[in-house]
């Protein structure tokens, strides 16, 4: 059974991980309407969507615990941005932040001594370090790649295969 300060911190990281869907599903939209860059396109609509999965596995996992998950509303995330890299940059804050959020839940279990949840929450560790990783790889390629166009090509050829690369290289998602 979960406690009621350790419910109340999973039920903010319901409203944290479905915000970040919101966010990237914002990113996504901007970017589908860029002329060129489809598979970043791609690339942000899929992590919409692994966010909105990282958000219902949460809130399985409070209402399985005896506790109930209260579904949030969302913040308007940003809409537009000035280019492909202010987006990318503002993905990899947000997900420092995420990270964070998920290392105040871990000292809130251990507090808590709620092991269960503790061993659940490992699983978004790891999730983290990979995506600040993919996120830091991506921002460094754009730092390199500056205003070049043909640089921005390869790495929208290349996107698709950076992320299954960042996946197999840090195990099991
Ligand atoms: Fe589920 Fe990228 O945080």
């Amino acid at each position: 059974m979960l406690s009621k300060t350790m419910q109340a911190a999973l039920n903010e990281q319901v409203k944290i991980e479905g915000q970040s869907s919101q966010v990237y599903l914002a990113m996504a939209s901007w970017a589908e309407i860029q002329p060129g860059i489809d598979n970043i396109t791609a690339f942000f609509y899929r992590h919409s969507d692994e966010e909105r999965e990282h958000m219902l596995k949460i809130v399985h996992f409070i209402n399985e615990r005896g506790g109930f998950a209260a579904i949030p509303s969302f913040e308007k995330p940003q809409m537009t941005f000035p280019s492909i890299i202010h987006a990318f940059k503002s993905l990899l804050d947000h997900e420092i932040m995420v990270s964070e959020s998920i290392n105040k839940l871990v000292d809130i279990a251990l507090a808590e001594k709620d092991y269960a949840t503790h061993n659940f929450l490992q699983w978004y560790v790891a999730e983290q370090i990979e995506e600040e990783a993919l996120a830091r790889t991506i921002n460094d390629k754009l730092e390199l790649i500056g205003e070049d166009k043909s640089g921005l090509y390869l790495l929208d050829r290349d996107i698709l295969n950076l992320v299954a690369r960042n996946s197999n290289t840090m195990g099991p998602a």
